[in-house]
């Protein structure tokens, strides 16, 4: 079944921020007690992160008891702009999270197994075990978004990291898209151990690709599924037809 079937359309890339918020902070208030949040690169998350600085969100998160984590990360410096993590950290995660609760991928390694193999570890640590129980989730929330090609998070059409399922984190060589440099990738079980799983796809662009993921052809972003709740946020400009008007 298409994953597009629970498809939210939005006016634009402002209310999809907010209906984002919304939907964390929902998620956040619903656990009493350690809240783990996997987030995502690309430019899509941007205006949710910039709209979690605000006085309006900031104050609702209790940043004490939160834990901020990233689904994919690209292997570069932490001061290069493309660093995922530290486009979070920057716009919002340093100015209100103890550091010790904000989980980088490191990209100070020799190579991206390398990274991949640490942050596995971390979050196995931070789960507190090596293999994942499907009756507690590793993450309370995580963020998606799509590329043109149909990838989620650094997971590429026929790339051998959609088949893992023992591994947490991978390497992954050079991106086939832009930016074209080696990620590490959070693998898909690790991905769905959450209470829900939100993708968040703006933008005429994206129409397309969001064409093809409504009739269910078998790419990652339509793979990735969380073990609870899957929600597609899409604004009107990215919504494709077929999806138009249900
Ligand atoms: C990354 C990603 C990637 C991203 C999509 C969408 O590191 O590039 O995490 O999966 O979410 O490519 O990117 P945009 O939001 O920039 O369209």
């Amino acid at each position: 079944m298409a994953s597009l079937r629970q498809a939210v359309v939005v006016a634009d890339p402002d209310r999809l921020a907010v209906t984002a918020a919304e939907r964390m902070l929902a998620r956040i208030a619903a656990n009493g007690g350690r809240i783990a949040i996997c987030l995502t690169g690309g430019s899509s998350p941007k205006k949710l992160y910039e709209l979690l600085a605000t006085d309006a969100y900031n104050t609702k998160i209790p940043w004490l008891r939160t834990h901020w984590f990233i689904g994919d990360e690209r292997f570069v410096p932490v001061d290069n702009p493309l660093n995922n993590m530290a486009i979070a950290r920057k716009i919002f995660l340093d100015r209100f999270s103890p550091s010790s609760h904000i989980h980088p991928i490191p990209t100070n390694t020799a190579n991206p197994d390398e990274s991949a193999a640490r942050y596995e570890c971390e979050l196995k640590a931070f789960y507190g075990a090596a293999s994942l129980d499907p009756a507690r989730p590793l993450f309370d929330l995580v963020l998606m978004g799509v590329g043109p090609d149909g990838h989620t998070a650094s997971l590429f059409p026929g790339d051998p990291a959609l088949r893992q399922t023992e591994r947490w984190v991978v390497g992954v060589g050079r991106a086939p898209v832009e930016p074209l440099v080696a990620r590490m990738t959070l693998t898909l079980p690790a991905l769905a151990s959450c209470r829900e799983m939100l993708f968040e796809v703006a933008g005429k662009e994206k129409r397309a690709i969001l064409t093809r993921l409504a009739v269910d052809e078998t790419l990652p972003a339509n793979r990735a599924r969380s073990s609870g709740e899957t929600l597609w946020l899409i604004d009107s400009a990215a919504c494709p037809e077929t999806l138009r008007g249900r």
